[in-house]
């Protein structure tokens, strides 16, 4: 059963024995103290430069021990400010109204990649909702709000920026396409549109 020893219990009194026993014998000259004076040049040379620092403060070096006390970005603070006069070469597009975007001309030419590249766009993202004829009968449209005739007269009459904006900013019950289509295919689109509007 253990039993409590008082001091070094646990320790067998052979191991913690006294370290001279288990020393070699010593052979070589006497031990000399001679680098003992250099021991202390460190703290002789810190303090020689700490009396030689100007510091505002009153001449100290100020140690910081503590991390946190430094120039950092911290959490919830604004974000770096640019630099005055700077332009931003990527990123979100202009924000706009839809007036502004009717008024925007297709910087899209149809040539027939453009026209290919539309009819593409136009089957994975619009004509589920849609269809393919763009009437608005696609397979999605027996399950919700029936999607607009985007070959009906008011849209033959629309501007090609308004289609451009119900792609970026949705309508109504219309889901906005930003996030799926760039600018550029977006305007490409417009051209597939057309085309089925003159069928
Ligand atoms: C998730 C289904 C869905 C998809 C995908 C979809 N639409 Fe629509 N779209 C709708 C619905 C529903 C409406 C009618 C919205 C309403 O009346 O609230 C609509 C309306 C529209 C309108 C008329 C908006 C107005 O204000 O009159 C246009 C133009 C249009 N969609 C174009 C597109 C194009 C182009 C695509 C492909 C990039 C597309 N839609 C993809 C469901 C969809």
């Amino acid at each position: 059963m253990w039993k409590y020893k008082g001091r070094g219990v646990g320790i067998p009194a052979r191991r913690a024995g006294n370290l001279a026993d288990i020393r070699p014998p010593h052979t070589g000259p006497a031990p000399t103290n001679s680098h003992a004076p250099w021991a202390c040049a460190p703290v002789l040379l810190a303090l020689l430069l700490s009396a030689c620092t100007q510091y505002p403060s009153g001449g100290n070096v100020r140690l910081h021990l503590d991390m946190v006390d430094q120039p950092t970005h911290r959490p919830q603070n604004d974000p770096r400010p640019l630099p005055p006069q700077s332009v931003p070469l990527s990123g979100w597009e202009q924000p706009m109204t839809r007036q502004q975007a009717e008024l925007a001309p297709n910087p899209v030419p149809p040539t027939p990649a453009a026209l290919q590249q539309a009819a593409t766009l136009f089957g994975i993202y619009c004509t589920p909702c849609h269809g393919a004829s763009g009437r608005g009968d696609g397979v999605i449209a027996a399950k919700m709000v029936k999607p607009a005739d985007l070959t009906a007269a008011k849209y033959a009459a629309s501007k090609d920026g308004f289609f451009y904006d119900v792609m970026r900013a949705g309508s109504g019950l219309m889901p906005p396409q930003y996030e799926n289509l760039s600018p550029a295919e977006r305007w490409t689109i417009v051209h597939h549109i057309r085309r089925l509007q003159s069928r």
